[in-house]
């Protein structure tokens, strides 16, 4: 078989038959020569040829002026030049002039044959590129493979910007099935946990909610293969128990490879199955969601040893004060009793729960004689005292995740007419998590015995929140928290 066609150009009659016999015998080339540069350019205007190999010391034209004219009939057409091993300078200076390779004299066959080779290999790939069809399926080929890559970037920076803001699983699963939706362009999807043998909905958008046991479904094999499955037309639907009218991709979410969620897909609205390009992405997204939701149970799990360790510094705050035990927990019901009654949000709740009982966490700064004195307080030691919602602020600062438990602590000597401390907020410049705190904690303290008076009743506090609403106190607070207790 014809490998292609060669033109030689060489005033030496022994070089040209010496070539041709080796593109012949070796390469299965078909060789045409010319004598001189002259005789080459008109071969080059009539013939269609591969390769061009050229001698540069010729009578009449160099090689290389001979080389730009073909070159400028056929651009694209390749030239190597031949050089005796003393003009390696010249070839040299050929390449840099646009020659696409050099051989030697004397001629090594294998280097000859391999020269050609390559050169018209490459030819043939460039040309199946250049030529319509073929030019736009290989852009084609290349764009698709770099949209991919871009496409696989770009989630895993939405998917750090979106999920990496959100501590709480439940935000996250719903952050997880809002995303899919909208990168898959599917119209019906749905997470769940796997708990005692049923997989329990967690977020669903387009899809039943429902609670499915694993039992006989496709669920059940997802979960003990550990990998993703595309169920198609004729299969049971594990929501329904009908049989599915369009394609069902249900995604494992893994942590050390045992599956603790699964992710569905369904109705892409064409009614097309799932190509390959999607599970990829699916598949890619799911692995990433999954290692935020991994982080997050770690995270927990710091959360949890971190509260416990706070409230046993609490504990030992007020075991150094006998009169005001479970004064912190006591203010935190009240807190939360008020919350429910204003109906807080679950994040400021969750911040009264939490920052309510560290609220006084700064006292442990303040020296055991002021803070056990039993009469009055001198200025100086009232302003040590003073200063133990900066030191509990700056106790949860490097807690990043507490910013609101941060805010109460901070806030929760601040009075409603801006009088109050460390701040002189005011009106609803004080967080109202703040606010709620500060009524529940003056009317513990008000209820509770002082080293330096008894307690008051019920009654005379509640006269007092009310004397002091719109000065120290959010009247609105002071009102729904009297009704509280009735
Ligand atoms: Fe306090």
């Amino acid at each position: 078989m014809q490998k292609g066609r060669i033109l030689i150009v060489d005033d030496d009659p022994l070089v040209r038959d010496v070539l041709a016999a080796i593109f012949f015998t070796h390469g299965q080339y078909v060789t045409e020569s010319a004598a001189d540069g002259m005789a080459g350019i008109e071969k080059v205007k009539s013939g269609d040829y591969d390769v061009v190999f050229t001698d540069l010391t010729m009578p009449g034209i160099t090689g290389i002026d001979f080389m730009r004219a073909a070159v400028k009939l056929k651009p694209s057409l390749p030239v190597v030049v031949i050089t005796g091993n003393s003009t390696i300078d010249n070839a040299i200076n050929a390449m840099r002039e646009g020659a696409r390779d050099f051989i030697t004299k004397p001629f090594n066959v294998a280097t000859v044959t391999s020269v050609a080779d390559r050169i018209v290999g490459e030819k043939r790939l460039l040309s199946s590129i250049d030529n319509g069809d073929n030019r736009d399926s290989f852009i084609g080929r290349l764009n698709s493979e770099l949209f991919k890559r871009l496409q696989e970037i770009s989630i895993l920076q939405a998917i750090s910007t979106e999920l990496d803001t959100l501590y709480n699983n439940k935000d996250i699963y719903e952050k997880i099935v809002e995303m899919a939706a909208r990168l898959l362009t599917v119209k019906e999807v749905s997470f769940g946990i796997i708990e005692v043998g049923a997989l329990k909905m967690r977020k669903a958008v387009g899809m039943s909610e429902r609670d499915v046991p694993l039992s006989g479904t496709l669920f059940e094999r997802v979960v003990t293969t550990g990998r993703h499955y595309l169920a198609s037309f004729g299969e049971t639907n594990p929501f329904t128990g009908a049989l599915l009218t369009a394609p069902f991709f249900a995604i494992p979410f893994a942590i050390n490879e045992e599956v603790f969620g699964i992710m569905c897909l369904a109705n892409k609205g064409d009614g097309t199955a799932f190509t390959d390009d999607e599970v990829s992405l699916a598949l890619t997204f799911a692995k990433k969601a999954a290692q935020r939701i991994e982080n997050n149970a770690l995270y927990e799990v710091f959360y949890n040893n971190l509260i416990n360790t706070l409230k046993s510094l609490v504990i030992s705050i007020e075991a150094r004060d006998s009169y005001t035990k479970d004064h912190s927990e006591r203010v935190t019901a009240y807190a939360l009793r008020i919350a429910d009654a204003m109906h807080l949000n679950a994040e400021e709740r969750d911040a009264l729960a939490f920052g309510g009982y560290l609220h006084d966490i700064g006292k442990i700064g303040v020296r055991d004689t002021i803070l056990m004195k039993p009469g009055e307080l001198t200025p100086e030691e009232r302003a040590e005292i003073n200063l133990h919602p900066v030191i509990g602020g700056n106790i949860i600062k490097p807690l990043r995740f507490f910013p609101k438990e941060r805010d109460l602590i901070l806030h929760h000597h601040e009075n409603f007419d801006g009088s109050g401390y460390p701040d002189g907020l005011a009106g609803t410049n004080i967080p109202v998590t703040a606010r709620i705190l500060a009524v529940a904690d003056a009317y513990d303290a008000m209820t509770s015995s002082r080293p330096y008076r008894p307690s008051r009743t019920h009654k005379l506090a509640a006269a007092e929140l009310l004397r002091c609403s719109h000065s120290q106190f959010d009247a609105e607070i002071v009102r729904a928290f009297l009704q509280t207790l009735g």
